[in-house]
This record gives C-alpha cells, sequence and structure tokens, in this order.
C-alpha cells in the first residue's frame, strides 16, 4: 500500500478548445472549418457549464485541476485584450478554489488566434514578445491565485503535428520551419518562466512553480539488435529529453510536467534517418486503446525513473485512455497510478497526478469519436454521466492511498 503525502495533487486535465466551444477566433476553428474536418461547435459546453463541472470534480474527490487558458478569447486583437473573458477566466480560478481544488493553468495548448496566424504564428521570432505581453496580462491578472503554471503543452507534439507531419495547421512539412518554432517555443517558454516569477516577485508573492507539459513516450526495442539500441537512445534523446535538458540548463523549470499515454515499438533495420527516428514495429498482443495506442504502465514507471538524473519534481500533468470499455479505462488508471507510485517509491519525487480527461471532449483532427473522460458527455444534450472508472478513481483520490499488490 502506498499513501500519497498531504498536498499530493490528485485530479484530472482539460484544455480550452477541446471542452469549451466556439472559439471561433482562433486557427483551429478556421481549418475544420477550410478541410472538412469534423467540427468542434459547442464542444462539451464548458465554457458555461464550469462550475457543474467541478462540482463533479469536487464530488469525486479530486483536489487538483489542470485547464488552458484560450489566448484567442482573452487577445481576440493583436494588443487588445478582452476584460470580459479575463474575468470569466478569473471566475473559472475561483471556482475551482471554492471547490477545494488547486488550479493547474496552461497558457498555449495547440490553439493560435487567428491575427498571430497572419503575423507568421510561431516561425517568427516575434512570437515570443507576443507570446510575453499575453502571459504578463494573464499573470497580473490570475497571479493571486494560481502556484501552477505550464506555459506551454507538448511543444513537440505541436512542432511535429503541424510543422513536419502536416496533419495539424497550418499543415507545413518544411524541417526549416519547424526548427524556427521549436526555438521560438523553447526561448517563449524561458521568457515566460522569467516573466511569472518576476511578477509574482514584485507583487510579493509567495513563489509559484513553472514548468510545460512535455509529451513522452517509452521506446522500447522489439528486439536486441545494436542499431534498435541505437534508435532507442536517439528517440530518448531527441523526443523526450533534449528540450527539458535546454530548459533546466537555462535554470526555467520548477517542476517536470509529464504527458505520458503509452510505448512506442522501436523497429530499426538499417543506418539512416527514417529508420533510426520513426520506424516502429506493431504487437497484436498488447492491449491498446481504441486509437491503436499500446498500453504499457511499465513505461511510465521507466520514463520517470530516467528523469531523476535531472532532480526535479515531477508531475504527471496528463496521463489517459480513449476506449469504449470503462473495465479497460481503469485497468489503464490503476495501472499507471501504481507505476508512478512505484517510481515514487524509488526516490523520485512527485508532485501529483492528473488524468487525462475529467470530460469526454475533442479529440483535435480524430473529432468526438474518442472517449477520453472519467466523466462521458452526450454531445446532443450535453448531460454529463459519471463513468465506474472515475467512482474507483474517486476512491484513491478521497483516501490518498493506493493498494500496490491487489487488482484495486
Ligand atoms: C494533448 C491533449 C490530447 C491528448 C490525447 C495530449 O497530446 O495534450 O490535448 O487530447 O494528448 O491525445
Amino acid at each position: 500500500m502506498i499513501a500519497f503525502p498531504k498536498g499530493f495533487l490528485l485530479g484530472a486535465a482539460t484544455s480550452s478548445y477541446q471542452v469549451e466551444g466556439n472559439n471561433d477566433n482562433c486557427d483551429w476553428w478556421e481549418w475544420e472549418k477550410a478541410t472538412g474536418h469534423e467540427r468542434s461547435g459547442d464542444a462539451c459546453r464548458h465554457y458555461e457549464l464550469y462550475e457543474q463541472d467541478f462540482d463533479l470534480a469536487k464530488e469525486l474527490g479530486h483536489n487538483a485541476h489542470r485547464l488552458s487558458i484560450e489566448w484567442s478569447r482573452v487577445e481576440p486583437q493583436e494588443g487588445t485584450f478582452s476584460e470580459i473573458e479575463i474575468e470569466h477566466y478569473r471566475r473559472v480560478i475561483r471556482a475551482l478554489k471554492d471547490r477545494g481544488l488547486e488550479p493547474v493553468v496552461t497558457l498555449h495548448h495547440f490553439t493560435n488566434p487567428l491575427w498571430l496566424v497572419k503575423l507568421g504564428g510561431w516561425e517568427k521570432q516575434e512570437v515570443q514578445g507576443y507570446f510575453l505581453r499575453y502571459v504578463s496580462k494573464i499573470t497580473e491578472a490570475l497571479s493571486g491565485d494560481v502556484r501552477f503554471w505550464m506555459t506551454i503543452n507538448e511543444p513537440l507534439i505541436y512542432v511535429s503535428h503541424a510543422y513536419i507531419l502536416g496533419v495539424w495547421p497550418p499543415q507545413e512539412k518544411s524541417v526549416r520551419k519547424a526548427k524556427q518554432v521549436e526555438r521560438n517555443l523553447l526561448h517563449g517558454h524561458i521568457r515566460a518562466y522569467n516573466l511569472i516569477h518576476d511578477i509574482y516577485r514584485k507583487k510579493g508573492l509567495a513563489d509559484c512553480f513553472v514548468s510545460f507539459a512535455k509529451n513522452m513516450q517509452a521506446f522500447v526495442a522489439c528486439d536486441n539488435t545494436i542499431l534498435n539500441k541505437l534508435a532507442v537512445y536517439l528517440r530518448n534523446r531527441f523526443f523526450n529529453f533534449e528540450f527539458v535538458e535546454q530548459a533546466k540548463s537555462k535554470g526555467s523549470l520548477d517542476f517536470i510536467g509529464i504527458n505520458y499515454y503509452s510505448r512506442s515499438l522501436v523497429n530499426a533495420k538499417k543506418v539512416g534517418f527514417h529508420d533510426l527516428f520513426l520506424r516502429t514495429a506493431v504487437d497484436e498482443n498488447i492491449k491498446k486503446n481504441s486509437l491503436g495506442w499500446d498500453i504499457y504502465p511499465q513505461g511510465l514507471y521507466d520514463l520517470m525513473i530516467k528523469l531523476r538524473k535531472f532532480q526535479l519534481p515531477v508531475l504527471i500533468s496528463e496521463n489517459g485512455i480513449c476506449t469504449s470499455d470503462d473495465n479497460l479505462r481503469w485497468e489503464y488508471i490503476s495501472e499507471h497510478v501504481k507505476s508512478m507510485a512505484r517510481a515514487k517509491s524509488s526516490g523520485v519525487e512527485v508532485l501529483g497526478y492528473l488524468y487525462w480527461s475529467l470530460l469526454d471532449n475533442f479529440e483535435w483532427d480524430k473529432g468526438y469519436a474518442p472517449r477520453f473522460g472519467l466523466i462521458e458527455v452526450d454531445y446532443k444534450s450535453f448531460k454529463r454521466s459519471v463513468r465506474e472508472s472515475a467512482r474507483k478513481f474517486a476512491e484513491i483520490c478521497h483516501s490518498g492511498v493506493i493498494n500496490n499488490d491487489t487488482n484495486q
């Protein structure tokens, strides 16, 4: 049995665009319209229903909630901020605090205001200045109520999907642009980190904790060849750890936020970029989520152990499964929480665990079919129904204890 210490964060995560609805002033909205992808539309109507959703989170024993601010709402035109929208997010944060939920606030979760896109988006160095102005405005507004900040969600997923694979807006396939975007995201983070801390110091507020949410995958070799060992090393280095190392070397990480979902089975057959970095094998014998991603709880433990070298606390800022089988959801949650707890017992300082996601929501280019929620959403009536897996997770949240050996 492992007991989590007092103050250990247990809860769930969401992002503005995926749950709020009608974020019609950003790149994703336009992209869905232009490409014929499923439209996000009303999403979960969380923009209106957030109090009801937070009531459920509280009832389920959560003491923390990760959410994101929609940049395109609070700065609808370049340099013009909407006090009404900023006030909305103040109310959202207070609604969390009133219910005893610690807010973990993400400043950028994949979407960009349309005006920013017209000015060149994350490709142009100027984006760093625009981002800082927005970060400054939001930090000034919310600092009194927020201790945990995440500047950018999954920078490398944004870079790879939007600028290399070309499957997300702006659908570029350019290594040169991808490199510029990655650089701007890194420097945007470093500068935002310093700015947020400056604001807290200037205001005489108790210190805050700033990081980003870094996607991490377990890379496992499909056989024991030297080539596959090399490929695992390279993928770990470039996809999992390099961005963290760069931020850490600038002293701009107070903890490491990791988003962990699955395993990638590394299958390099010859020397060359594609084989060393991208080639994978399929293992039919491992359980998968409804998008076909391998379920591999051991990977969370292995990654957390590798992260010890950074000597920083770790927050599991996302971990979750899309499935129509709620028993599988519970198995996924309990096995991953156990994995995290084992890493904690092995000396990793862990701040908390946030399940993705509180609600079923809009899964980007995959639309509404994947169901990640602890809470089911009926997209016609917007009725919420708490899943059995959520109730079982609630037992951990309420008791602060996970039974490590039984199938709790
Ligand atoms: C993202 C979420 C997404 C989830 C499941 C993460 O990559 O931060 O926005 O919905 O994984 O794919």
